[in-house]
């Protein structure tokens, strides 16, 4: 007989808490409230006492949690027979094996510790992947657990965002309700060949992403290339799909065609399901959609919209509203067999736990289900309310307010009006503080954080801010401490913001803090920028709703004040496209600039061209830049644009003119202070020897350059130099020490969150290895570079260093195995294999 599997009962963040069973009784504790307290789940192995043998209880408990908290004093704990080792050690072993983030935390006051504990502590404290800390007593250990989880956290999350995998679908922190025969019926449809598509359409709140979101997690290992999402609610503009379709996806594009074409080739080889949430946005696009599955017969696409796509080969399946009970339901178990009602009382219990069916009110539930048309997000907005007051008395005032609040929205169809009313309904229930922090908060695309709720909505904003949580009007996830809205919410709030006297000012105010945001990044993403990079990749819908606000009012100096502040996060992040067009615009209304802004604005807009390779109009453009900027005395203006035009004559060989061109860019850089600036002149000057021949003055210009650069701390400039030293190296035949210098190149850009490089650096590497004879690791990464570079682009590396100096032949044909190994390496892979000894 098979033993059944081992499931923790709910979807949320699990904290494996180990620690042997009988010392430490309060420090367990305490980690259990530092735990509870960031809103995660602790699991400890003793609570689970099952029919199942300890190890492959405490083994699966691991298995299913996301991070390892190990508590250490003085004993190593019981060794079982037939066991070398006590559940201690084998549960840090396992964690480590799982590869699970450890933080371990070891009492200070202990003198009397067991050897083998203390031989075990000192291995862990000389493992360089774990956090070791020591503490005193239990309040310690709690805030020491508390900020170090936290902090893992963001950074965790953070990191997600970075990796080429794309968005994975949202995870739910609650069980999905009824939907059985949706469940069943999608999973059919989406299996069958020749379904390229299926749409869920129906009114908002229905349930459509609920719904795809639980069938992309069940359905993931169906498909090779598992499941791919993207959430296309913050986008507006249907020219903008194929780019946010790259974005989610983790591709950078090029910005010399279509950010489609870079999505069609991505998706080309795959066989994955594509969830694509919230069509309506972009109806107009359907068309793109169309384009990318004929482009890629082996993906599946599964997309919610409110209305169909209306494509070939669609499938459309309207999801209906929940079931709910008849008037003749009057007993609780008759009611609660209806999903409608099961909703509303799993949403009354999370608002009041001692929430339950009973005899006095069913009734009134079952009428307030059916009230609301058994739409989901309209009986979690009502069931919000239990905790004030009881179900009947919610009944009252949904039917003595729910019809006068029809206001304006006659022509919606019903359902979406029932929606819209228990939206305002909700709304007009709230007080005005809370009023006006909702509607605020709806300009917020992608979501938002508390200082950013703060700037937004006043130093009241918090208590507000938990009030609609609370009431389900604003959605809180703590594993990323974002707040968010569902789309039909944040709609009514747009709404009536519009209408609202003070709704210019909630805009001005997004965009003042997204501006100074970027400001406050700028000089940053010059030196470290890792944690800057992060930042704006996760609030970069409302950094760009931000710009194209000052666009709609006119103001293009904040706007360009921004792009400049930003510009290194464009470049190492992207899309460059973005970049382009918001640069181009505010060069388009230069005449609304002071002058010397003027000619920033020009600038930019050359620079971005140059970038992605169109070399006239860039030249041109900074060329005419350079002077006015002279002339203005803006010293930061001229180094941005001498650079370019010195890069542009040392690619013509033109080096007196380029010498000239650094020695101004130098006396301006020292000047300013601008280090990363001063690294790059270094770069340029040893280019020109490189393309002397000049191979030691080379070397030695390049590594003082990353000198430099590593003592201000500056990727980007450490990049530049590294590649060049590596073609250096390798011009002089020394292709060990280029390999060493692309290794250190390529962990650099991969730390930095450059999406772009890394593919150039391993395909240099490749060549390393195939110089050295080592054709088939060559044959691998080269064929990793490949596919790597196909999903991102022109890197914007190419255009600050030399071309890799000619690739060494391999016989393709004798390492094909290799390279279909090597086509299907994600970055991580691809640089395991480079690093590999
Ligand atoms: N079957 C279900 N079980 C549990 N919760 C559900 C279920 N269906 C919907 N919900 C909840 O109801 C709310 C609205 O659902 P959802 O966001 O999926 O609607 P939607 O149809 O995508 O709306 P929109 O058109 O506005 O995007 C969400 O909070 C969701 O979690
Ligand atoms: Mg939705």
């Amino acid at each position: 007989m098979t033993e059944p599997p081992i499931g923790t009962p709910d979807q949320r963040v699990r904290v494996f808490v180990s620690s042997t069973l009988h010392e430490l009784a309060a420090e367990r504790w305490a980690v259990r409230e530092a735990v509870t307290r960031l809103r995660l789940t602790p699991v400890f192995f003793e609570q689970s006492a099952q029919a199942h043998p300890p190890r492959e209880v405490y083994r699966a408990y691991l298995a299913q949690s996301h991070l390892f908290v190990g508590v250490y004093g003085e004993s190593y704990g019981w060794v079982a027979p037939d066991t070398t080792m006590s559940g201690l050690e084998d549960e840090y072993l396992l964690a480590r094996e799982l590869s699970l983030p450890r933080l371990i935390y070891v009492k200070r006051s202990a003198t009397t510790r067991e050897p083998r504990l203390a031989a075990m502590i000192d291995g862990i404290r000389s493992s360089a992947d774990v956090s070791y800390r020591e503490f005193t007593d239990p309040a310690q250990l709690r805030d020491q657990v508390e900020q170090d989880i936290a902090v893992l956290l963001t950074e965790r999350f953070h990191q997600s965002g970075r990796t080429p995998q794309g968005e994975a679908p949202p995870s739910a922190r609650t069980p999905l309700i009824g939907r059985e025969t949706e469940v069943a019926a999608l999973t059919g449809l989406l299996a069958e060949e020749g379904v390229p598509l299926v749409t869920l359409t129906g009114p908002g709140g229905v349930g459509k992403t609920r719904l795809a979101t639980d069938l992309a997690v069940r359905l993931a290992d169906r498909f090779p290339d598992g499941v791919r999402y993207i959430d296309l609610s913050a986008v507006s503009r249907t020219d903008l799909v194929g780019e946010a379709m790259a974005r989610s996806l983790g591709l950078r594009t090029s910005g010399a065609g279509e950010a489609v074409e870079d999505v069609a080739a991505f998706l080309r080889s795959k066989r994955l399901l594509l969830v694509v949430d919230n069509f309506e946005q972009v109806a107009e696009a359907a068309p793109v959609v169309a384009r990318l599955l004929r482009a890629a017969p082996r993906v599946t696409a599964l997309v919610t919209s409110r209305a169909p796509l209306r494509i070939d080969g669609e499938r459309v399946y309207a999801v209906a509203p929940l079931s709910s009970p008849s008037t003749s339901d009057t007993d609780p178990a008759a009611a609660a067999a209806h999903a409608s009602v099961q909703l509303f009382v799993e949403r009354s219990r999370a608002a009041e736990p001692g929430f339950a069916l009973t005899e006095d009110n069913v009734d009134a539930v079952a009428e307030i289900c059916r009230r609301l048309d058994g739409l989901p997000l309209a009986i979690e907005l009502a069931a919000a309310r239990v905790r004030l007051m009881r179900p009947a008395g919610i009944l009252d005032l949904l039917d003595s307010r729910l019809s006068l609040l029809t206001s304006g929205a006659r022509d919606l169809p019903a359902r979406q009006r029932t929606l819209r009313d228990t939206i305002a309904w909700s709304y007009n229930l709230l007080g005005p503080e809370e009023k006006s922090l909702f509607t605020r908060l709806s300009v917020f695309t992608g979501g938002f954080d508390l200082p950013a709720a703060r700037a937004i909505g006043g130093p009241g904003a918090l208590d507000a801010l938990d009030h609609l949580v609370e009431n389900s009007l604003v959605d809180y996830a703590p594993d990323t401490s974002r707040f968010g809205m569902l789309q039909s919410i944040r709609e009514y709030g747009m709404d009536r913001l519009d209408s609202e006297a003070d709704g210019t000012a909630a805009h001005r105010a997004h965009a003042d803090y997204f501006h100074d945001v970027a400001l406050e990044a700028g000089p940053e993403l010059n030196r470290r920028a890792t944690r800057w990079l992060r930042r704006l990749a996760i609030d970069h819908d409302n950094v760009v709703t931000a710009t194209y606000w000052y666009f709609d009012n006119g103001e293009y100096d904040s706007a360009l004040a921004m792009n400049e502040a930003i510009w290194v996060y464009w470049l190492l992040h992207g899309p460059i496209e973005e970049a382009g067009r918001i640069s181009a615009r505010i060069h388009a209304h230069g005449d609304r600039l002071p002058d010397p802004r003027r000619s920033r604005a020009l600038l930019a807009d050359g620079v971005v061209a140059l970038i992605t390779g169109d070399y006239r109009r860039g030249r041109s453009q900074v060329e005419e830049a350079l002077p006015l900027l002279r002339a203005a005395s803006d010293d930061e203006g001229v180094v941005r644009a001498i650079g370019p035009l010195a890069m542009l004559a040392i690619r013509e060989r033109d080096y007196a003119r380029a010498r000239g061109l650094l020695e101004e860019g130098r006396q301006v850089s020292e000047r300013l202070d601008e280090r990363w600036q001063i690294s790059l002149y270094h770069s340029r000057l040893g280019l020109i020897a490189l393309g002397e021949g000049d191979h030691d003055r080379a070397a030695g210009l390049l590594v003082t350059a990353l000198d430099v650069a590593g003592a201000a701390d500056a990727p980007l400039a450490s990049i530049v130099a590294l590649y060049s030293l590596a073609v250096n190296a390798v011009l002089r035949e020394d292709v060990d020490a280029a390999r060493n210098y692309l290794l250190d190149g390529l962990v650099i850009a991969r730390d930095s969150n450059d999406l772009n490089s890394p593919s150039l650096f391993i395909a240099a590497i490749a060549d390393a290895s195939a110089r050295r004879g080592d054709h088939e690791r060559a044959t691998r990464l080269a064929a990793a570079a490949t596919s790597l570079r196909q999903a991102s682009g022109t890197p914007w590396l190419a255009w600050y260093v030399p071309p890799w100096p000619g690739y060494q032949p391999v016989d393709a044909a004798a390492y094909a195995q290799a390279r279909t190994e090597g086509a299907t390496l994600d970055l991580d892979g691809a640089m395991s294999e480079a690093l590999r000894d």
